[in-house]
């Protein structure tokens, strides 16, 4: 096909598809390139914005390295991270629900026993936590994982602090106990800004957006015959919590960080139920 213009050009591209050995590829990229096509006819995109936008990601993928992922950063501030978590992790009446997944998560987190102190010197209030996992039925899941990772009272995650090098702190894996239960310190996590020094920052300063989530605690809950879990609690009365720039925020995971003592002495308890959806639950496209 020759002398293409701007009226034919889109039904040319997907023409060339091919044969369409792999259905669910030719679906995704019809549709990419339908929307891409009609997302520059749209705003009559000018060359020079074309060429700033190519500046833009490549910008973003040389950001990226082993502890920064810039893309993933770029889904979230733009909501697809979290479109894609809400239309896959509907569960069912009941479960907890899910949040993003953020960067921050490390595959090396000490494994502690119930009880553990994991601030290890982290900056902040110290917190205490003591949480339960159940069923649908409210049955204690016996044996859970539940990975948890956080942010100090700086806004920082270990793995933002160079000087720690390897040492992982505000961070752990624990098992439930006999009757689903984990207990935990660590330190009153405070609400931080996504990094700002890279490509997505200046995207976030030029459209007139702030960069902060409001404070909260991640967790990747995991049982043999459940869905696994990937959520945060949310530290009520934050003042980003109507607008966390990554849009995770869900009413049924702002939990209260109840202030015990005063001066000195004080302290903040959190205590929470997550409740657990079985895997692949009818209807659901739920992991397994
Ligand atoms: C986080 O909560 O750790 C996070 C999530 C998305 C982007 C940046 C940070
Ligand atoms: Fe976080």
């Amino acid at each position: 096909m020759r002398n293409i213009d701007e009226h034919n050009i889109t039904d040319a591209v997907i023409a060339r598809l091919g044969d369409g050995r792999d259905a669910r590829l030719t679906e995704v990229m019809t549709a990419l390139i339908r929307h891409l096509h009609g997302f520059v006819r749209e705003v009559r995109l000018t060359e020079r914005e074309w060429e700033q936008a190519i500046g833009f990601l490549t910008a973003t993928g040389q950001q990226c390295d082993a502890r920064r992922q810039e893309f993933i950063l770029l889904s979230d501030v733009l909501g697809v991270s979290m479109l894609t978590v809400t239309m896959n992790q509907s569960r069912p009446e009941g479960a907890t629900e899910a949040t993003v997944f953020g960067p921050f998560h490390v595959d090396d987190a000490p494994h502690c026993a119930s009880g553990a102190d994991i601030a290890q010197g982290a900056p902040g209030t110290p917190l205490d936590v003591h949480l339960e996992v159940v069923d649908l039925q409210g049955r204690p899941v016996v044996g859970a994982e539940v990975d948890t990772w956080q942010a100090d009272e700086e806004g920082l995650y270990d793995v933002q602090r160079p000087e720690l090098g390897d040492t992982r702190r505000a961070r752990g894996v624990f098992l439930t106990d006999a009757k689903g239960q984990v207990r935990f310190s660590s330190v009153l996590p405070m609400p931080y800004p996504v990094p700002t020094d890279g490509p997505v920052g200046q995207l976030l300063l030029a459209t007139g957006r702030h960069p902060w989530r409001p404070a909260h605690i991640h967790f990747r809950i995991r049982a043999p015959g459940f869905a696994p879990l990937i959520t945060h609690l949310f530290h009520e009365g934050d003042a980003y919590l109507d607008s966390d720039v990554v849009f995770g925020v869900r009413s049924s995971l702002v939990a209260e960080f109840e202030r015990v003592g005063h001066g000195d002495a004080a302290r903040h308890r959190l205590r929470h139920r997550f409740v657990l959806a079985p895997a692949q639950a009818p209807g659901s496209d739920l992991p397994a």
